[in-house]
């Protein structure tokens, strides 16, 4: 797998370090209230897992999961919802958890969805962010490292479900995927 790669981006250190900061950001952010979190599946799970331990405050969490990938590298722009979510964020002061934004189609869509069902309040937390990607005008909140207009796996980041594993970031080499 190791072998695979051909640039690490984002190294293990930098991202524990970076997600330990967002987590303070996080817990003044929200300090006396109980946000509902969610994670976006499956790419941004790692993230959660790490971000949710660096909050200090009481947290709820839940998971949704859409798609709008496949196996391609590009968005297709047609987000499907493949997970929904299981409790109500009717009144709820949400942040969601994003591995990465690039079109921003994904996150608009989501966005849109939670402002329908009558969320309190609405923010994003984003890993990454590809500003040259974006078809949409969007922004996250808060964002971990700005990244340049290439695709990278790792630290829950796929390509054909696999390199999720790896704990940092990084580009893969070219013949990988003419396999
Ligand atoms: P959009 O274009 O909707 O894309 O903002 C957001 C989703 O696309 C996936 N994505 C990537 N996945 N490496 C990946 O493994 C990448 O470089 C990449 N860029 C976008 C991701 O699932 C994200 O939630
Ligand atoms: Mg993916």
């Amino acid at each position: 797998m190791q072998n695979d790669i051909q640039e690490v981006l984002i190294t293990e250190e930098e991202l524990q370090q970076k997600i330990k900061e967002l987590g303070r950001t996080l817990s003044e952010e929200y300090a006396g209230r109980t946000p509902l979190v969610i994670c976006v599946l499956k790419g941004a799970f790692i993230f959660m897992a790490d971000l949710v331990k660096a909050i200090t405050v009481p947290v709820e969490m839940d998971f949704m999961a859409v798609s709008s990938y496949g196996a391609s590298t590009k968005s297709s722009g047609v987000v499907k919802i493949i997970k929904d979510l299981d409790v109500s964020v009717e009144g709820r002061d949400i942040l969601i958890v994003e591995d990465i934004i690039d079109s921003g189609l994904t996150l608009s869509y989501l966005i849109e969805l939670l402002r329908n069902r009558n969320a309190a309040s609405i923010n994003v937390v984003t890993l990454f962010d590809k500003p040259s990607g974006r078809t949409v005008n969007l922004e996250a909140r808060y964002t971990g490292f700005v990244l340049p207009d290439e695709f990278v796996v790792g630290y829950g980041l796929d390509y054909a479900e696999r390199y999720r594993n790896l704990p940092y970031v990084g580009v893969l080499k070219p013949e990988i995927y003419s396999n």
